[in-house]
């Protein structure tokens, strides 16, 4: 059987010239790299207390909402402003591509309430970042963060020193 990375398709000069953008469609849209996906990505929480799963629109749903259900927690969808209808708290951040501003209910997470944020790839880490902040300003604790892909040369992870991250897949 051929292995998880092997799966995402890589496409040069997407959404702008000089990004390769990981696309992880072609996981998906085979059985075999999706369970692959899903149980590598849930190892990665073994071991963890958490109560809640993070994840931002739109990928990050992707993954969150399966992991969250095989481990019998709940899911606080994070998405890009102007889509939740109820009282909010938002963020903007930079990404490799552009700008973004995030938004999350305010009683999404209740005050010591253990996170952990999932999302499919780590690039610039200014998402993530973003997240940490919302959670913490409700009173949350991230315990861990995981990623089906790390992009490491843009140094995601420098954005979250002090946290516990891990990935299934590097690219240099
Ligand atoms: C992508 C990806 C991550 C984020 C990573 O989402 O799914 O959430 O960028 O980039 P960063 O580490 O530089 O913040 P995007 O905002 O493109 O939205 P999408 O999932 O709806 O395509
Ligand atoms: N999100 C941010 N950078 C990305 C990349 N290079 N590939 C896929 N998704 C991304």
């Amino acid at each position: 059987m051929k292995k998880l990375e092997e799966y995402v398709r890589s496409i040069p000069d997407f959404p702008e010239e000089g990004i390769v953008f990981r696309d992880v469609t072609t996981v998906l849209q085979n059985k075999d790299s999706l369970k692959m996906s899903i149980d590598q990505m849930q190892a990665l929480l073994d071991g963890v207390d958490f109560d809640v799963i993070v994840g931002p629109e739109s990928r990050g749903f992707i993954f969150g909402v399966p992991i969250a259900y095989n481990l019998n927690k709940a899911f606080v969808p994070v998405r890009k402003k102007g889509k939740l209808p109820c009282e909010t708290i938002e963020m903007e951040y930079a990404l490799e591509y552009g700008t973004a501003t995030i938004e999350m209910h305010k009683d999404a997470i209740q005050p010591g309430q253990k996170v952990a944020i999932v999302d499919d790839l780590i690039a610039t880490g200014g998402t993530i970042e973003a997240i940490t902040k919302l959670v913490e300003s409700l009173g949350g604790e991230v315990v861990k963060i995981i990623f089906l892909m790390e992009l490491q040369g843009l140094k995601g992870r420098e954005k979250l020193k002090g946290y516990d991250v891990d990935a299934v897949i590097q690219y240099e």
